[in-house]
């Protein structure tokens, strides 16, 4: 049985006070959730005031992006480690807009995996298609081939640590999400991917989100697809009263 994971990926939304002020929202009415994960992937900059408010809680902290290196002349950069000690357990790697905007390559994604995992950090890896690939019929094609490279040299045995994201790059902040029956059949063919690379225990066993566009009134029927073991959550995320709902979804 997968255990759900629902991730708030807040992108680069709240300053440290306003990251306060919206998790001491969820703490005060989040439920028990024995049966679901829960994450939220803050700035680099609210982290460390955020793992102070979140010990004993049940909300996990995550970061948005990791380098793969573990120190060194890299300006700006942010080593793995630097991720833990402030209690992060999880780490997005390969978000679209990272590929989209900063340049992150197939390569660079699978290295910053790697080194997520050897740091002890479950990586989050995200993938999807453009408006552009899915029109021309490429949608499978584009997904699978991102899967593969994003796990190249990845061992069955590290599998129980990583989370794959399946976000459509047309569903993100659009308003315009998948349906749940294009997301299921998307997510069954990464799980088949994963089988071909793993084998069928393992694929049985690994986290596929999705994420574009979740809300909480299409949270419901996006979870009850066999294959949808969770959501990873940008603009409803920013906002208490929504990612509760989300993370409370009935599915
Ligand atoms: P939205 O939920 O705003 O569409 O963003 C999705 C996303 O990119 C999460 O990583």
């Amino acid at each position: 049985m997968r255990k759900a994971l629902i991730a708030g990926n807040w992108k680069m939304h709240k300053t440290v006070a306003e990251a306060v002020e919206l998790v001491e929202a969820l703490l005060r009415d989040m439920p028990d959730a024995p049966d679901r994960e829960v994450v939220i992937c803050p700035p680099f900059t609210a982290l460390s005031p955020l793992h102070a408010l979140l010990a004993n809680t049940p909300l996990l902290l995550g970061a948005q992006d990791v380098f793969y290196e573990t120190q060194g002349a890299y300006t700006s950069a942010i080593a793995p480690q630097m991720l833990t000690e402030l209690g992060c357990s999880y780490v997005i790697v390969g978000h679209s807009e990272r590929r989209a905007v900063f340049g992150d390559t197939d390569a660079i994604i699978n290295r910053k995996l790697h080194a997520a995992l050897q740091a002890g950090l479950r990586p989050i890896l995200c993938v999807g298609e453009t408006k552009t690939q899915r029109d021309a019929g490429k949608a499978e094609q584009i997904v699978v081939g991102q899967v593969q490279a994003g796990l190249a040299d990845v061992g069955g045995a590290q599998m129980a640590e990583v989370v794959i994201a399946y976000e459509p790059v047309w569903a993100i902040g659009t308003g315009d999400t998948a349906t749940s029956a294009d997301a299921q059949a998307m997510h069954a063919t990464v799980r088949a991917t994963l089988d071909d690379l793993f084998g069928g225990a393992v694929a049985e066993t690994v986290r596929i989100q999705y994420g574009g566009s979740v809300k909480p009134d299409n949270v419901d029927e996006l979870m009850a697809q066999p294959d949808i073991d969770g959501a990873l959550v940008g603009g409803a995320a920013l906002k208490a009263e929504s990612f509760l709902r989300i993370i409370g979804y009935r599915a």
